[in-house]
């Protein structure tokens, strides 16, 4: 089955074309134009652009996805479509676009939530790789989501836990701006990370691993609060981390210091990074011997990745990350998510409007 998937919730616009057989998806197609360019000189997404940037490009993209994948509209039997959470204005270029389309090629339409979708880019075979099959964990991680889920199937999940407040990807877009990270300031933190974990343990062979001995993170100046709350949740707050990081940085200013910023970028990485894994490895002891998933833009980050990779070792489970590419927001993933929902039955009604709010996943 030939599936066409849309997204546009935010600052990407996407259109995939992906073929599924039985449990096998694989990707034929993937257009994907990123606004980070518009967007990075106003520092972050700014709305009304991301509606008007995706209105200009959904229609060549979806004319690109199919050319590439070797077919016509004609050949596409679903098409599904990110619905929700996300900027309105955006999401409604995408839903209205993908309404039309289904609509006059009378193809059956599928509504996917945002976050099902990054989960559901852990179901792609890319390379012959390991997908993710149910029940499973999954952490989702991206700008505007970090939350800890129980997937019973592909489409019922129950949130084990979540952060209280700001999202991982959101704190390290602040503070990475703070720091002259330019926007999305994700992917450049953690490059800077790397540099200062280096530096405090030249030596080391698992520089990650090392810092938590190592003298610059023991250095009262440099200390960062855990985000991780101490009262037997899975949840998380990553608002605390982020004003004692920033009254750290005007502290440094205040006293004419240069910060240093690798060593900077280093703790709060370890910070965050160590209590998402406290948090997945809590819920690892409630749900035995079941593999974990990891999703979202933030599941690039090569930190991350690498404690939960000792993680999943240590605790002798499955640990399932998609490759960078399908990290990020993309439509195959949209696609992948759509097919399940299609198969459970969950066609869209011609009503179907976008909606900025999370579903109760
Ligand atoms: O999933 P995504 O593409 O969009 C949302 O649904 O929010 O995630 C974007 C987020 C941004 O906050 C970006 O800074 C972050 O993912 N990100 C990273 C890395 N690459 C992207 N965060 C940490 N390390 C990375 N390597
Ligand atoms: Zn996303």
């Amino acid at each position: 089955m030939l599936i066409l998937g849309i997204e546009s919730s935010c600052d990407e616009t996407s259109a995939s074309v992906i073929e599924a057989d039985k449990d096998r998806i694989t990707v034929r197609s993937n257009a994907i134009f990123s606004q980070i360019g518009i967007h990075a000189l106003y520092g972050g997404v700014v709305p009304e652009i991301a509606s008007r940037a995706h209105a200009d490009t959904i229609s060549s993209l979806t004319y690109e996805a199919l050319r590439e994948a070797k077919c016509t509209i004609k050949d596409i039997e679903l098409v599904a479509v990110t619905s929700n959470p996300g900027l309105i204005g955006a999401l409604l270029v995408g839903v209205n676009f993908a309404k039309s389309l289904a609509f006059s090629n009378n193809i059956p339409l599928v509504a996917v939530d945002h976050i099902k979708g990054h989960i559901a880019a852990s179901y792609i075979d890319t390379d012959g790789g390991e997908t993710a099959v149910p029940p499973f964990i999954a952490l989702a991680v991206s700008g505007g989501h970090t939350a800890i889920y129980l997937a019973e199937s592909r489409t019922r999940f129950s949130l084990l836990g979540s952060t209280r407040d700001d999202a991982m990807g959101e704190s390290f877009d602040k503070i990475g701006r703070m720091i002259g990270i330019p926007y999305p300031a994700g992917a450049g933190f953690d490059r800077l990370a790397e540099q200062g974990f280096r530096k405090a343990s030249p030596d080391a062979k698992d520089f990650y691993s090392a810092f938590a001995s190592s003298a610059a993170h023991r250095d009262p100046a440099m200390h960062l609060p855990s985000p991780a709350i101490k009262d037997g949740s899975l949840d998380l707050s990553f608002s605390g981390l982020k004003t004692a990081a920033i009254n750290l940085i005007h502290r440094f200013e205040q006293k004419g210091d240069e910060l240093p910023r690798e060593l900077f970028a280093a703790e709060y990485t370890y910070q965050a990074v160590e209590a998402v894994t406290e948090k997945i490895s809590d819920a690892m002891d409630r749900h035995p011997g079941l593999p974990l998933v990891v999703a979202g833009g933030v599941a690039a980050n090569s930190h991350l990745r690498h404690a939960l990779s000792l993680l999943a070792s240590k605790k002798n489970v499955k640990l399932i990350i998609p490759p960078v590419r399908l990290c990020g927001d993309n439509a195959a993933m949209i696609a992948a998510q759509g097919y399940y929902e299609y198969k459970d039955g969950h066609i869209a009604a011609s009503t179907l409007n976008a909606s900025a709010e999370d579903s109760a996943i």
